[in-house]
């Protein structure tokens, strides 16, 4: 029996060929300058990288770090976090968020959500905090922000520091300013497949904070000082020379590939009309960097299976949170504790989006969506 091949083309998830089609001379080139140049570790690429990339966030300080998991650890200890110590953030967030925060040896205690951001609810947060509550870490999921406002108001009156999770946010912005400039610090991730993203691992963590900078620099590179004198513990994590130079390539590009996302959203929010799917909110407090575009439905892993019937690639951001994941069983906290965490778990289905995407497939997304019954 032979099989006939379906003759619709398939739609990916996300396509980081297309990108690097695009933009594939300049890419090389910023390759081809760190080879030539015979120095791969903390030189003149990270350095240009952090000016660059602090300036676009418009903080005085961004250190190139080796992810953006180790970002948020070390920006912890730079904040003083010590092993004991709590520290709050969402239950929906993905799990790397909740990895850095054990390495930093503090106990994450979560809280629920909002309905319509997807991130961490201000009402809720007061009464998580104790006395023992060394940071609050917001994280700016699947690229818009947290209500800012309030919980500094909070962290500010119990005197507790504010680290964001910006790990999905370049770009975006919060009340006309960029995500990163809020609290204390705030890490970001240049996973390949973020709105800046390297071609492997790396991070940053950015803050207008001289002692704190002065901290991350040191944890990076084994606490040292200057060569081979080390005034205190740290680590090996840093960004290196061939990312930075290929992440400094991307950066003059990023705003143009968040227009672009946004575009694409807004397509999808005109087309898809299908009244068993919720479409996401924008909250009017801030520009969303579209880092992922996700709907909710009831039945959404029919949904799923619809779309794959129509190839098309979607995922799930995230189908645990982070309190019902086997690894965080010792949190001891059972189903029904975070409500709308939970609920999300359930229903968020990711659609194609980047900013290659074509008007065309957007479409034609769209369109399976509205089939689906
Ligand atoms: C919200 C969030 N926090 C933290 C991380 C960790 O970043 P990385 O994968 O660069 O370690 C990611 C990305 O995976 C993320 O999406």
């Amino acid at each position: 029996m032979t099989t006939t091949p379906n003759p619709v083309t398939a739609i990916p998830f996300g396509d980081l060929g297309r990108q690097y089609h695009s933009i594939g001379k300049e890419i090389d080139s910023a390759i081809k300058r760190v080879l030539d140049r015979g120095w791969f570790i903390l030189g003149e690429e990270v350095k240009s990288f952090e000016r660059e990339f602090a300036s676009y966030i418009g903080v005085h300080h961004a250190i190139g770090v080796g992810s953006g998991t180790e970002a948020i650890h070390l920006a912890l200890i730079a904040a003083g976090v010590q092993p004991g110590d709590e520290v709050i953030t969402a239950p929906n967030t993905c799990v790397p968020t909740i990895s850095a925060l054990s390495f930093a040896g503090a106990i994450p205690v979560l809280v629920d959500v909002d309905e319509r951001s997807y991130n961490i609810d201000p009402d809720k947060l007061e009464r998580a905090i104790t006395s023992r509550t060394k940071a609050i870490l917001p994280v700016h999921l699947y690229g818009q922000a947290a209500d800012l406002e309030p919980i500094l108001a909070i962290a500010r009156e119990k005197n507790i520091p504010v680290i964001e999770d910006a790990a999905q946010g370049h770009g975006a912005t919060y009340r006309g300013r960029k995500l990163g400039c809020f609290g204390l610090a705030a890490a970001f991730s240049f996973y390949p497949s973020k709105n800046l993203g390297a071609y492997g691992d790396g991070g940053a963590v950015v803050t207008d904070d001289d002692s704190t900078a002065d901290r991350l620099r040191k944890l990076r590179n084994y606490g040292e000082e200057r060569r081979y004198f080390h005034t205190s513990k740290g680590f090996n994590s840093r960004l290196d020379e061939l990312q930075a130079a290929i992440l400094r390539e991307k950066l003059g590009r990023l705003d143009q590939w968040n227009d672009r996302r946004r575009q694409i959203a807004d397509l999808y929010n005109r087309t898809i009309t299908n009244l068993a799917v919720t479409k996401p909110a924008e909250m009017d407090y801030g520009d969303h960097d579209y880092h992922l575009y996700v709907l909710r439905c009831g039945r959404r892993d029919q949904l799923r299976r619809h779309l794959e019937a129509n190839r098309i690639g979607s995922l799930i951001h995230y189908p645990v949170p982070v309190h019902l994941q086997e690894a965080y069983s010792d949190l001891g906290l059972a189903e029904g504790s975070y409500p709308v965490a939970e609920r999300l778990c359930n229903e968020v289905l990711s659609l194609p989006m980047f900013p290659e995407l074509r008007d065309d497939e957007v479409i034609r997304v769209a369109e399976a969506v509205n089939s689906f019954v």
